[in-house]
Parts: C-alpha cells; structure tokens; sequence
C-alpha cells in the first residue's frame, strides 16, 4: 500500500520530509511523478486537480492537509465510499484562537483609526467600548470555535456561539438551528465566521444577514471566500451598517490588483493566515490513520460526505 501526496500550489516538500522522518518504511509518491494508481490506497491532499481520484482503483481515505475539507467535497467526481479525512490540532486551534482575539482586539481598540492617524501626523484620540461590554458571536462554533471563544472569554467579552445542533460550552450561550439565527445576529456586536463551506452556507454572509446584525457590529471571516457576497458588504460597510471587517479569506486568493478590498479604510486584508497548518504537528495523526487503514479499524476525524463537514 503507498501513500499519495497531491498539493499543487502548496510545496509538498515539507510533509514528504515529516512522512518520511516520522515513518521511514511508508511508500510515498507526490503527484504527478509516475507512479503506479493501483497501489495508492491513502491520498494526503490539498486542492488536488478535479476528478483525479477516479483514477485510482484501490483508494480508500483522501485525508485533507487542513482542517477544511471544501476542496475535497466540492469535487463532483470524488469515487463513493473513499473516506474523507480532517486535520484535528491544538496548533492550530491555538493559532485561530489568538488571531481572532488580534483582530478582535484592534477593532475594540481603534487599531486601524490610530494607524491612519499616524501616516496623516495626526493626535486624534476616541472613545473606546470596554472588552466585557462587547458581545462576539461565532457563527459555526467547532472546536477551532471553541479554542476563538476562550480567547475571547479570557479577555473578558461575552460570547455566543451558532451551530447546527446546540452544543455545551462554558460561558458560552449556545444558540442552533435556523429558528435561533435571527437571535443570535441580533446580540453579535462583533461576528467572527467559522462556518465550513458547504452548498448551504456559500454566500451566507449577504446583505440580508449583515442587516441583522445590531447597527455598528463587525464582522470577521476566518473562515472562506466563498461564504461572503463581497459587494454586499461593501455596500453595508459604506453605507455605515457594518463598522467594518476584517477578512482573512477570499474568493480569489490572492485578492487580484484594484481589488477594492486592499485600499477601503475600513476593511482589514490578511493574507489566509489565521491558522497555518504545520506539517510536523499534523503528520502524527495522517500516520496513524495510515496504521489504523492497514489494521482496519476506524479511523480518526472523518467527516460526514453528505453533510460536507
Ligand atoms: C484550513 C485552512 O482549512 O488553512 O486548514 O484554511
């Protein structure tokens, strides 16, 4: 059995290193070299190119490279009954939760006013809300959500949190299901998007949902491109709605030249950098996966292919 490394734009080079190092006896092939398809049963993977897994009789478990697995779901032609797999880290459950808490903190504290201050050479100080007067709402709380809502409730905010089917977390107030939406937008004086990207959430954050948040909320997207309607919130951005938002992820990544995103003063651009996944700490879990396929029994942090996460 051979393990089938496929990220093109992303340098394998790093994982194969972590693969090898930390299970010198695995048979490794990074696609596209010549390999042979009938040996591959395990495929690690990051934006692999549409449709390729039909070709590959034997493949069992396509294990993503990220805690996201939209770039694997949204392939139409992926082979039935091959299990898909997500990355589960405290790394980078650490790394979202101090980013979210960053970009948090620079709107409650004015960040961007004070830098634009600055470059005019001008002493310009105003009002500011206290930490434990704000409330933040996590729109998909998981467990990345979670680790954002420590930070958050360590810093002292009031959180919420949205998901699907209601979930018990310490301090705090879980809101779920369609009915319970509205609500929940109504008390988000700042949303942090943590949704996963399926057909149902995709331009989730439209003009509607932003007109339910309370006048003046911010949003933050750390979540993907595609479940923001840009121009819907551009226009309630401009039109003062919205105070602002910060936004981690795109449609198009990079964000192509002119993009009225890079030069809006009220919109924070970040390259995809909120948690960047790290071959080392992650590669533990894909080789026990591996093991567990070779011992068949059931493996780890599998998703759900209808539900799409
Ligand atoms: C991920 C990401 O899903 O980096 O891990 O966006």
């Amino acid at each position: 059995m051979s393990l089938l490394v496929v990220s093109p734009g992303k340098d394998p080079k790093a994982w194969v290193e972590a693969l090898k190092e930390q299970h010198p006896g695995l048979n490794i092939y990074v696609y596209p070299e010549d390999h042979d398809k009938e040996e591959v049963e395990f495929a690690l993977t990051w934006n692999h190119p549409r449709g390729i897994f039909q070709n590959y009789p034997n493949l069992k478990v396509i294990a993503s490279m990220g805690a996201g697995v939209d770039h694997i779901t949204s392939d139409e032609e992926l082979p039935e009954n091959v299990k898909i797999t997500k990355v589960v880290d405290e790394r980078l459950e650490e790394d979202m939760g101090t980013f979210v808490l960053s970009l948090v903190l620079a709107h409650q504290r004015n960040l961007l006013h004070y830098r634009e201050s600055q470059i005019n050479e001008k002493w310009d100080p105003i009002s500011y809300t206290r930490n434990n007067d704000v409330k933040v709402g996590i729109l998909g709380i998981g467990n990345l959500g979670q680790s954002v809502a420590n930070s958050l409730l360590k810093n002292g905010f009031q959180v919420i949190g949205f998901s699907n089917h209601k979930k018990e977390f310490e301090n705090v107030e879980s809101f779920a299901g369609e009915d319970e939406l509205d609500d929940f937008l109504a008390q988000s004086d700042i949303l942090v998007n943590m949704l996963p990207l399926t057909p149902k959430t995709e331009k989730i954050l439209n003009k509607e949902l932003f007109e339910k948040l309370p006048e003046g909320a911010y949003v933050v997207n750390v979540a993907r491109g595609e479940h923001l309607v840009e121009q819907d919130l551009l226009a309630k951005v401009d039109d003062g709605h919205l105070s602002g938002a910060a936004l981690d992820v795109f449609w198009e990544e990079p964000i192509r030249d002119e993009h009225p995103f890079w030069k809006h003063p009220k919109i924070r651009v970040t390259p995809h950098i909120a948690s960047v996944t790290h071959p080392n700490s992650v590669v533990p879990q894909i080789i026990e996966n591996y093991e567990r396929l070779q011992e068949d029994e059931e493996l780890k942090n599998v998703v759900e292919r209808d539900r799409g996460y």
